[in-house]
């Protein structure tokens, strides 16, 4: 087996297109379930938002569920070649990915619906608020390469867990990206579970393997809001290595310095409208 990759050697081994045909050829249970979860989440959350993504990677499938909530969207990611594969999309290049069936995905989930018409107005929002394509590198203590305020809400699907390679090192990735979120702003993350890598063509990546307790205590350490944290896990799809992935958000305190309590609340904030089959 190669060695994974790590740090800089990231930016030559990920290959956007090769990604986007693996792990992207048609929206699979994961794609509808990190959808679901988001639109059920922004629920709670007030209108007009700033976002901003982080290792982003070349997808757009996130952006297509927040796009109606959010007056400005910012996305990032470690690697230049997944910003270039975005601007493709941005720019109604021929050879771009095709974001059509997730934009459906998102649609339907909203309770909206899927006419062609639809899409291409969906399509257009996203097109209009995808404002800057950032670098970042969420293992800095300030993970944007330019200086932008702090955002309202924070996705970081499926990349704090891809960046960090031990447990304490998660936890310091969470902080850094939490410098990134306003006060009583909200941060977003899916980790995949039951492994510590994951394979995208001959290529092989780290990954933390972290447990529904890590993972919570990784938001509490960070300063976030016990009562508004929530969690749901479904198993993963057979085509991947992993064995399930796990969905969380919460809402960061006003102030870091606060006496909070060290266990998992209780099931009262899992997202009980949304159907994970092993929540637990
Ligand atoms: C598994 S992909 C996930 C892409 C996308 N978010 C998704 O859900 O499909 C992991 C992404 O994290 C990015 N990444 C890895 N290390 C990073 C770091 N230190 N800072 C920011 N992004 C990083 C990679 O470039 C890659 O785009």
């Amino acid at each position: 087996m190669m060695l994974p990759h790590t740090g800089r050697d990231y930016i030559a081994a990920f290959n956007p297109k090769e990604y986007l045909q693996e792990c992207y050829d048609g929206p699979d249970h994961e794609h509808i379930f990190n959808i679901e979860f988001l639109v059920e989440a922004l629920q709670l959350l007030p209108t007009n938002l700033r976002v901003l993504e982080v290792g982003s990677g070349p997808t757009l499938h996130s952006v297509a569920a927040i796009a109606p909530h959010a007056n400005e969207i910012h996305l990032a990611d470690y690697v230049p070649a997944n910003l270039d594969e975005i601007f493709l999309w941005l720019d109604h290049r021929p050879e771009a990915f095709n974001w059509h069936p997730f934009i459906e995905v998102a649609l339907t989930k909203a309770g909206l619906p899927a006419t062609p018409e639809a899409v291409e107005q969906r399509a257009a929002e996203m097109r209009d608020k995808v404002t800057r394509l950032l670098v970042c590198d969420v293992l800095q203590p300030e993970p944007l390469e330019e200086k932008s305020e702090p955002y309202d809400l924070v996705l970081a699907p499926h990349c704090t867990d891809v960046a960090a390679t031990t447990l304490q090192q998660w936890f310091q990735v969470m902080q850094n990206v939490t410098t990134l979120v306003k006060p009583r702003g909200w941060l977003f993350i899916a980790v995949t579970t039951g492994t510590t890598h994951n394979t995208v063509g001959t290529r092989v990546f780290n990954c933390v393997d972290l447990t529904d307790d890590d993972i919570y205590q990784g938001y509490v350490q960070a300063g976030y809001d016990p009562n508004t944290y929530m969690i749901a896990k479904i198993p993963a799809d057979h085509k991947y290595e992993f064995t399930g992935i796990c969905y969380a958000i919460a809402q960061k305190l006003p102030l870091q310095k606060v006496n909070l309590p060290t266990t998992l609340p209780d099931s009262k904030n899992s997202l009980n409208s949304i159907n994970s089959t092993n929540s637990p």
